[in-house]
Formats: C-alpha cells, sequence, structure tokens
C-alpha cells in the first residue's frame, strides 16, 4: 500500500540526502512532508521530478504520517519523536537521542534487520563512524569471532552538518586567497589542517563523546557487549566521506586473504584493494557510493601474536553513514 512520510530536518545535509533517497528508493509514497525551521519554512525544494514546499515543524506535523525519518538533531529528536508516534508515525532517528535506550533497536539493515519488532515505535539509525565500520566487521565477525578493535578515524566535515561543511569550503577559499577566516561553527581552523573531534571530551576518561558513541554502539550492533575498542576520531578537511583505519584482532589467526574472500561477498562492502596500483579507499571515491570501500588487508605485524588484520575503509557519511541507512531500515519497515 502507498506510505506518507515526512522527514524533519528536511533542509540539513543529512536532510538533503534522504530525499534523494527517498526519491531512487522505489517506494510507493503517497505524500512527503518536507519539515524543518520556521527559518526554512515556505521554500520550494524538486522531488521526484515535481516540488514540495518546505513546512515548520509543529504539533500538527505527524497527522496521517506513517513513518518520520528524524535529522535534526538530538534535542528536536527527544521534543518530536516521541509526539510522532503518539499520532500513529513509526520514527526512524537519525540523532544520538535514544540510540543507546535498551528497548530502542539500533538499526544496520546488513547486520541485524531481526532487531526490528513487529510493531516499532522509535528505531535509531547509528552513528556513521559505527554504520561504516559494522557493515564490514559484522560478516567478519560471523566468521571468526573479532577479540578488539583498534580505530582511527580521519571524519568528514559532513558530519557536524551543512553549515560545517560551507565552513570548510569558505575557509578553504579564504586560505587560498591569503585572506584571515575565524572559525564561526567549528573550534579550530579548518583549512589545511585536521583536529580531533568536536565533540567534547569526558573527562574521567580522555576520550571524546563522538569516540564513546562509536564504542557503545559498535558493542551494541554487533551485539558484543565485552568488545574491546580502543578509538581516536579526528576532523579531517574532507567534505563527506568518513575514512578509518582499524586493526582487527581475532581469537585466532585469520590469514588476510580469507578476511579478502569474506569481505568479497559481504552485503554493503566493495573492496578497493589494488596493491600494484597502490589504489586503496580513498574518500573522493567513497562520496555519492552507498557501499563502504574497503582495502589495504594486511596482517598487522604490530601484533606478534599474528591474530590482527589491518583495514582501511571510506564510506559517505551522509549517506551510509546517514541518509542511507535510514531510508533502508524504512525499505525494511514498508516490505
Ligand atoms: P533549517 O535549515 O530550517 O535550520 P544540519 O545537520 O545540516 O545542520 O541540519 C539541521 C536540520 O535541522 C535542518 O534541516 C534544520 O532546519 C533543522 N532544524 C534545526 N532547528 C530546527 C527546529 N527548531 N525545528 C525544526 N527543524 C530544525
Amino acid at each position: 500500500r502507498p506510505v506518507s512520510v515526512a522527514v524533519v530536518g528536511a533542509t540539513g545535509a543529512v536532510g538533503v540526502e534522504i530525499r534523494h533517497c527517498l526519491e531512487q528508493a522505489g517506494l510507493n509514497l503517497c505524500r512527503v512532508r518536507l519539515l524543518a525551521s520556521p527559518r526554512s519554512a515556505g521554500q520550494v525544494v524538486p522531488f521526484a521530478g515535481g516540488s514540495l514546499m518546505v513546512e515548520a515543524l509543529g504539533d500538527d506535523s505527524f497527522q496521517g504520517i506513517d513513518y518520520a525519518l528524524f535529522s535534526a538533531g538530538s534535542g528536536i529528536s527527544r521534543d518530536y519523536a516521541p509526539r510522532a508516534v503518539a499520532a500513529g508515525a513509526v520514527v526512524i532517528d537519525n540523532s544520538s537521542a535514544f540510540r543507546m535506550d535498551g528497548d530502542i533497536p539500533l538499526v544496520v539493515p546488513e547486520v541485524n534487520p531481526d532487531v526490528i519488532p513487529a510493531r516499532p515505535g522509535i528505531i535509531a539509525n547509528p552513528n556513521c563512524v559505527a554504520i561504516i565500520a559494522t557493515v564490514p566487521l559484522a560478516a567478519l565477525d560471523a566468521r571468526h569471532r573479532i577479540r578488539r578493535l583498534t580505530i582511527a578515524t580521519y571524519q568528514a566535515a559532513s558530519g557536524a552538518g551543512a553549515a560545517a561543511m560551507e565552513e570548510l569550503r569558505a575557509a578553504t577559499a579564504a586560505h587560498l586567497a591569503g585572506d584571515a577566516y575565524a572559525p564561526r561553527v567549528l573550534k579550530h581552523p579548518y583549512a589545511f589542517n585536521l583536529f580531533s573531534h568536536d565533540a567534547a571530551i569526558n573527562p574521567a576518561t580522555g576520550y571524546n563523546g563522538e569516540e564513546e558513541k562509536v564504542v557503545e554502539e559498535t558493542r551494541k550492533i554487533l551485539r558484543r557487549p565485552d568488545l574491546h575498542i580502543g578509538i581516536t576520531c579526528v576532523r579531517v578537511p574532507v567534505l563527506r566521506a568518513h575514512s578509518m583505519a582499524i586493526s582487527v584482532e581475532f581469537d585466532e589467526v585469520v590469514e588476510p586473504d580469507a578476511v579478502r574472500s569474506i569481505l568479497s561477498s559481504a552485503p554493503g562492502v566493495r573492496l578497493v584493494d589494488d596493491r600494484d596500483g597502490n589504489h586503496f579507499p580513498m574518500p573522493n571515491e567513497a562520496s555519492g557510493q552507498g557501499d563502504v570501500l574497503v582495502g589495504r588487508i594486511r596482517r598487522d605485524v604490530g601484533d606478534p601474536s599474528g591474530r590482527s588484520i589491518a583495514l582501511f575503509l571510506a564510506g559517505d557519511q551522509l549517506l551510509k553513514g546517514a541518509a542511507l541507512n535510514a531510508v533502508q531500515i524504512l525499505q525494511r519497515l514498508v516490505g
């Protein structure tokens, strides 16, 4: 049957991609409502060959809506997702508001579609790094149990929203023109620079909020609450795809060729592992792609036990890391 969908945060970096993913998802849509702040109300945007007007989010936004995709930050999700559910909608929430609630499913469709209940209320879309990492890691863990992960991320501006992407463009243009640029969205100069992820540091542990999210959510998605994960999250001057270096320690010695073989048939993964051409996953090639690119598969010789394999990944933060994963959840729900 045709379904009605609302997109909350439809004008944001992720919201724009949700619109594109909805256009391409092959769903039978009878109504699409685009919601944002009052600043954007009245804006007309193209959709599926026609056009739609953006409306201000309000109390009556969810009447008659079957599915509501939220991407307007945690505060908006906390306020409005319960209201959308009360109005009869199923919520797919891209914020971190509900991800670690015990009774809220945290879903990557290639990994754990079985946690979606028959009558869902809110379904959480995971953190972008957790999604991109777990797509290949779940395929490996299913064959050879993973004992420990060491992750270093190279995260794009898109994760901090449309304004941060604009800041990267403006700061780079200013730098090249020899002009001064005072950061407005992020704390540090972004052009030709990189810095520790802007999420606040937990003084007790020294880890920042992004690192803590990735650790907790990866454990929840993989259903491995005891998994040891060390991580350093860094923001790099790339517009929209995240990269990461991961060392995967298994319970047993696993050959790099076995890892390559598992990943070559893993859903949502594309191998980019050309040693002769020195061609491995890159954010510019991951941008616009639904698959996670994986390569540089080799023994991590830093682990003398021989049980560790090193990988390099790149995945589009706005697509698989956010909008596409949310729309893939919607596709599962609609069936
Ligand atoms: P708007 O463009 O009208 O400000 P991003 O993550 O790229 O910063 O996008 C945030 C999204 O959340 C935008 O669509 C933004 O709309 C929306 N948003 C921000 N504040 C509110 C609000 N108070 N009510 C509804 N939507 C909001």
